[in-house]
């Protein structure tokens, strides 16, 4: 009997071996170029494929199965709980500061407690994740823990194979035959929205912030859970390596780098204390743009017989700082909620804050995603509340201090009238949304909303046509619908406050040049409900013209991947 079907069926058990050898170099290859360098050649279903044929060799094969095969990174059943790790070189924390000053003291202080006239230091993000030191022996991922209490951690191998940036076999041939590596596990600010976005609407709790998702994930005793879990990870320092005696700290990151263990690409040195100054002034700037939570710079002696040198205190080391930036969390009073009417009518929280600087911004409102969400926090007017603000997200509300609570204080209750047109507001019992249950043009937040949307930048991206501009056209009654845009003339525009003959002259143009669009921008632009911009190119490339479009029935647009028939 065949072992299993089509494209191994054929295989012998030489050439199977040597088939699943090279998968299993191409997939490292593509998953490297993916997870380590994000310069992917691969589409995701190109790598299926390849990992799908694996998957079906090694199954027909058993006994061609290898501990690093891609294939294995997700163990079959849950742990009953984690082993002690100890490690023998302590994990240790470090001294903070927050200005300039203190840093620039710090580094003189390193060099005049070495009696040297120059030191060199490195600078890098510090990550706020979750610390692992990853065991390599003979270049195989064997073990990996977490920092605990410094001596002793927890063994969580486990979890950290299912991160597919964590390479369970390392590149080249160089590496010494054990060094354990350190690092930080985190998870972006973009998979943290979207797991929790996820969660919002299966109705399950969503996470604080990116730092306990990544903690929780870790914690996981069923890896499989862990699996699902979008977490990646930096390889920041070497804890110790038999068989490699580095001098320098970036010669290890380089080292690092050149066997697949993912380094950061803001890592900067060796440098003289006033350049890392503008290093760790350099690193602040691009906070906001990094994609990932960082509480700050670690800045490093390079030299690291100059660290042995400088020793340790009791928890911290005396050879590396923590330049520590504002925070980017702070606690606030609510002092109401609004409510907006989004274009498609969806009727949403909004938390209207006393004014506090977070994240290097004053911030008065955040996001309260939906009715789910107020009763989740059962949040009261007035509460304090804990809000965030990483990099360019929304400002979100974490969670209420319920000790500081007023009495007596009002729970936060949807309208039974939308706030624009006065129409009612409708909640579906399946969705988390509740709707203004007037259609779009008869409801003037709508029609504002969807006007919007029509003239942004990946819809016909109609230059000049702003949201202040967009308000009062609607407000003056000058349209009503995207159609409305194309009849407006230079008189009319030139009435409006603000606008002179210049600037009515470039929309009328801009307006002009609207009109030749493509297709898959023109359906986005319309704004129909859960058609976004991959949907509209979906449906462009499947049809081909607007008047196919219109005469399709809802069999043929249900033929069009990804459209189901609520979409439909
Ligand atoms: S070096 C002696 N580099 O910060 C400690 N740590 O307060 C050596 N961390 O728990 C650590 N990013 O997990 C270092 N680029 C980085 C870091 C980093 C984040 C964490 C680390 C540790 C904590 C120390």
């Amino acid at each position: 009997m065949a072992r299993s079907a089509v494209p191994t069926g054929s295989h012998s058990v030489a050439s199977a071996k040597q088939r699943a050898n090279t998968l299993r170099a191409e997939l490292d290859e593509h998953g490297h170029r993916y997870h380590v360098l994000d310069a992917p050649v691969l589409t995701d279903a190109q790598y299926d494929a390849l990992f799908d044929e694996l998957r079906a060799l090694e199954e027909a094969y058993p006994e061609l199965v290898t501990t690093d095969s891609p294939t294995q990174r997700v163990g079959g059943t849950p742990l009953a709980g984690f082993d002690t790790v100890e490690h023998p070189v302590p994990m240790l924390s470090l001294e903070k500061c927050t200005e300039t000053e203190e840093l620039t003291q710090w580094m003189t202080r390193s060099v005049a407690a070495l009696e040297s006239t120059s030191l060199a230091f490195t600078c890098e993000p510090k990550i706020d994740g979750v610390a692992v030191a990853l065991l390599y022996e003979q270049g195989q991922l064997v073990r990996a823990a977490t920092r605990g209490d410094g001596t002793t951690g927890e063994n969580i191998t486990a979890n950290v194979r299912t991160i597919q940036a964590v390479p369970l076999k390392l590149r080249g041939k160089d590496w010494p035959d054990r060094m354990e590596v350190r690092g930080e596990i985190y998870m972006s600010q973009r998979d943290f929205e979207r797991f929790n976005e996820a969660a919002r609407v299966a109705g399950r709790q969503p996470l604080v912030n990116p730092r306990n998702g990544a903690a929780g994930s870790l914690r996981q005793l069923d890896p499989q859970l862990a699996a699902t879990r979008p977490l990646t990870w930096f390889a920041y320092s070497l804890g110790w390596a038999e068989g490699w005696e580095p001098e320098r700290h970036s010669e290890v990151i380089a080292r690092f780098r050149r066997w697949g263990l993912r380094t950061n690409n803001d890592f900067s040195g060796p440098h003289d204390p006033a350049d890392c100054v503008a290093a760790v002034a350099a690193i602040e700037e691009k906070r906001a743009q990094l994609g990932y939570d960082i509480d700050g710079a670690v800045i490093k002696v390079d030299d690291l017989e100059a660290q042995r040198a400088l020793g340790v205190r009791t928890r911290t080391p005396r050879w590396a700082i923590a330049f520590k930036y504002p925070a980017e969390e702070a606690t606030t009073r609510l002092t109401g909620v609004d409510f907006q009417v989004g274009r498609t009518g969806a009727v949403t929280p909004v938390a209207r804050l006393e004014p506090v600087f977070v994240g290097g911004v004053t911030v008065s409102n955040a996001t309260l995603h939906n009715m789910d969400e107020v009763e989740r926090l059962d949040l009261r007017r007035g509460d304090c509340v804990r809000i965030r603000r990483a990099g360019d997200v929304i400002p979100q509300v974490m969670d209420v201090i319920l000790e500081e609570r007023r009495k007596g204080a009002r729970r936060v209750k949807l309208p039974k009238q939308c706030p624009s047109c006065g129409s009612p507001v409708l909640r579906l019992e399946e969705e988390a949304v509740a709707r203004c249950s007037s259609p779009a043009h008869e409801c003037p937040a709508q029609r504002k909303e969807a006007l919007k949307h029509f003239a942004s930048r990946l819809a016909l991206d109609i230059e000049g046509l702003g949201d202040k501009l967009v308000e009062q056209l609607v407000s003056e009654g000058l349209v009503t619908s995207a159609a409305d845009l194309f009849a407006l003339d230079a008189e009319q525009l030139q009435a409006l406050p603000r606008m002179g003959e210049k600037s009515a002259l470039n929309l009328l143009a801009a307006l002009d040049k609207a009109r030749h669009t493509t297709l898959p921008r023109f359906l986005y632009a319309l704004g129909i409900r859960e058609v976004g911009e991959a949907t509209a190119a979906g449906l462009a490339r499947h049809f081909g013209s607007l008047e196919a479009i219109e005469a399709a029935d809802l069999p043929a647009l249900e033929a069009v991947p990804d459209v189901g028939p609520i979409v439909a």
